[in-house]
């Protein structure tokens, strides 16, 4: 048993004092290209890594939660899920699926989980994932993983109110173990692709939440540019979607910043396409390269990154590495690196250094591989 699993069930057993009838995890994620492209109907490059959260449920007499992060049990309530509390997201799910007609009925619940919450890994999608799976089974029905995505989307977007795109639920339930997954969002196509290569991720130890305003402001520029590209190509449903042949046009029709925002979506569409073409020619070289030139356009033309993120990317891509840039959502999080094993232990010397000259601080920096999605276990 993993710790996770054996944390989750020992919380169960301490808080409740019975065991849990059901265990469910589900993985956070990397994305290696294709960001603030899932809402502008564009393709994304996310893989998921092995570190996991992990549900354990049972029936019960009401709706009870404990965390390894809040040890006290508390009580939630499926018809309320804004109250701020982490239990926010549990509630959601069990809402999402009594709406689409599952007979859930009122759960103890245990959640433990090796991942860091804030640093960009989308812990609360392996969240409500991994409770979409174990309320399901605890209800007696199944799911297939786009439907447990499916539900943990809404969850999150239309519940919690996290304006997110459908990257993070969709990985988080669909990976496949030493793979990426290429999710075109425009046509709803998943390809999985191998992905053989170790990582690693450098934690700016930025903390960033979702909820917080930067990322719904892109949102909201990306609505309102997409607007005024409709008055002159009325058939445009996505920024995505614009051909990278009318982008200086549309760079003359938009003002500032809606402009720098359209290019990035734009030029990080077609790198995302290149960079799944990279892995399926076992081409890390070319991967790193469009890493490199996505970190650009993000700190440039979407302006979502932050400097130590930068520092980080320039010192390692100074030292050596494929490629390296900022990955998740942004302001703050994970750096993701790739680069040769051999050689890998020595860049993140100079990484740490200049990182600790910079910033008077140690950053947080571990290796992963492609992990697998939702998963159930036996107890
Ligand atoms: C967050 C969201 C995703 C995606 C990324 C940016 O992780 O949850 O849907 O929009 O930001 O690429």
């Amino acid at each position: 048993m993993s710790a996770p699993l054996r944390e989750a069930t020992s919380l169960f057993q301490a808080a409740f004092a019975s065991d849990p009838a059901v265990l469910a995890s589900a993985p956070g994620r990397v994305n290696l290209l294709g960001e603030h492209t899932d809402y502008n109907g564009g393709p994304v490059l996310p893989m998921a890594l092995q570190r996991r959260t992990v549900v354990a449920a049972a029936p019960g007499p009401e709706w009870q939660a404990v965390s390894d992060l809040s040890e006290m049990a508390a009580s939630f309530d499926p018809a309320a899920t804004r109250t701020g509390q982490w239990t926010d997201y549990l509630a959601a799910v069990a809402a999402e699926l009594i709406a689409s007609g599952v007979a859930v009925s009122p759960m103890r619940i245990a959640v433990a989980s090796n991942l860091p919450v804030g640093a960009g890994l989308s812990s609360s999608a392996a969240l409500c994932v991994a409770a979409a799976r174990a309320m399901v089974q605890v209800s007696d029905r199944r799911f297939k993983p786009s439907a447990l995505a499916e539900t943990a989307f809404r969850a999150e977007h239309d519940r919690v109110g996290v304006r997110c795109g459908r990257m993070d639920q969709t990985i988080a339930a669909e990976a496949m173990a030493e793979h990426a997954m290429l999710f075109d969002t425009g046509s709803g196509r998943v390809e999985q692709l191998p992905m053989p290569w170790t990582v690693w991720l450098i934690e700016t130890g930025v903390s960033r939440r979702l909820t917080e305003g930067a990322y719904n402001q892109r949102r909201a520029e990306c609505d309102e540019a997409l607007l005024l590209l409709q008055e002159r190509w009325p058939g445009l449903r996505k920024i995505a979607a614009l051909p990278a042949a009318r982008l200086d046009s549309a760079m003359e029709l938009l003002p500032p910043p809606l402009d720098r925002r359209v290019r990035h979506v734009v030029t990080e569409t077609a790198r995302t396409f290149a960079a799944a073409q990279a892995l399926s020619q076992s081409d890390r070289a070319a991967l790193g390269r469009l890493m490199i030139a996505g970190h650009m356009s993000l700190k440039n033309d979407y302006q979502s990154s932050c400097l130590e993120a930068d520092s980080i990317v320039t010192a390692a891509q100074e030292a050596g590495a494929d490629g390296a840039r900022l990955t998740g959502a942004g302001w703050g999080g994970t750096v993701l690196m790739l680069a040769d094993e051999v050689r890998a232990g020595e860049i993140i010397r100079a990484v740490r250094l200049d990182f600790r000259r910079r910033f008077s601080r140690s950053p947080v920096v571990w290796r992963a591989r492609a992990g697998v999605g939702v998963r159930g276990h036996s107890l």
